[in-house]
């Protein structure tokens, strides 16, 4: 069988921490006396913890001192992890585990591209972090999603070309940075959102072992 790369994202792929995420945010905004909607907050899914802060101050039309910006992000990380420090394996979402040992039984190198900095801790408390041939994350990295910097490390790291590389991605930005990449970007959510995906599915129990074969193959 020939080899494709397959690059996962984290939050909201792999595991349902996308709502832990919007919980934390909403509970910082609701502080600081600033509402977003579901709507905003699809565009706060794949940025990075600084750049969903400064998005969310632009909303509420608020400027901060550099000190205080800096509190509210270790706030808003306080509280996520708070919320990771309950996770388990239960919180992989359906299918996921069945995609990976696909993957690896077919000797498909497989590694992580995620904007998190809590990826390596959030894969531990789950127990894939063996599953993956390599990590890229937030600490990896110098230029967020919608950059694709952290899908081309990714490749790198498992010694693939972008263009033999597929993405499984949830955030508008995470598709767009895999698109740039020029690798397949298939999203993982609704069309709706995710319509500039190569492909979308709204779960992992949506893709068969036959596309998956498909893809290795073209
Ligand atoms: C992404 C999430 O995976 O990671 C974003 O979709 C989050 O919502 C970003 O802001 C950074 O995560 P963290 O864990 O470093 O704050
Ligand atoms: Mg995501």
């Amino acid at each position: 069988m020939s080899k494709k790369g397959f690059i996962f994202d984290l939050d909201g792929v792999i595991v349902d921490t996308a709502k832990y995420h919007f919980l934390a945010w909403q509970q910082l905004a609701k502080n600081l006396d600033i509402n977003f909607t579901e709507e905003e907050n699809e565009q706060l899914k794949g940025v990075s913890r600084v750049r969903s802060l400064e998005k969310i101050l632009a909303w509420g039309n608020k400027t901060i001192s550099q000190d205080l910006f800096d509190k509210l992000m270790g706030e808003k990380n306080e509280e996520y992890l708070s919320y990771i420090a309950e996770m388990d394996e239960s919180e992989i979402l359906p299918d996921v585990p069945k995609v990976l040992s696909f993957l690896k039984d077919n000797k498909q190198p497989i590694s992580l591209g995620s904007a998190s900095k809590n990826a390596r801790t959030i894969l531990e408390r789950v127990n894939l972090k063996s599953s993956f041939n390599a990590i890229v994350d937030g600490n990896d990295v110098t230029k967020a999603k919608p950059d694709p910097e952290v899908f081309l490390i990714a490749a790198k790291q498992i010694d693939m070309k972008p263009e033999d590389c597929i993405v499984f991605e949830d955030s508008v930005a995470g598709v767009e940075a895999a698109n740039t990449a020029n690798m397949i970007s298939i999203g993982i959510g609704s069309k709706s959102v995710l319509g500039h995906a190569d492909y979308v599915f709204n779960d992992f129990t949506e893709i068969s072992e036959d596309f998956i074969k498909s893809l290795i193959e073209k």
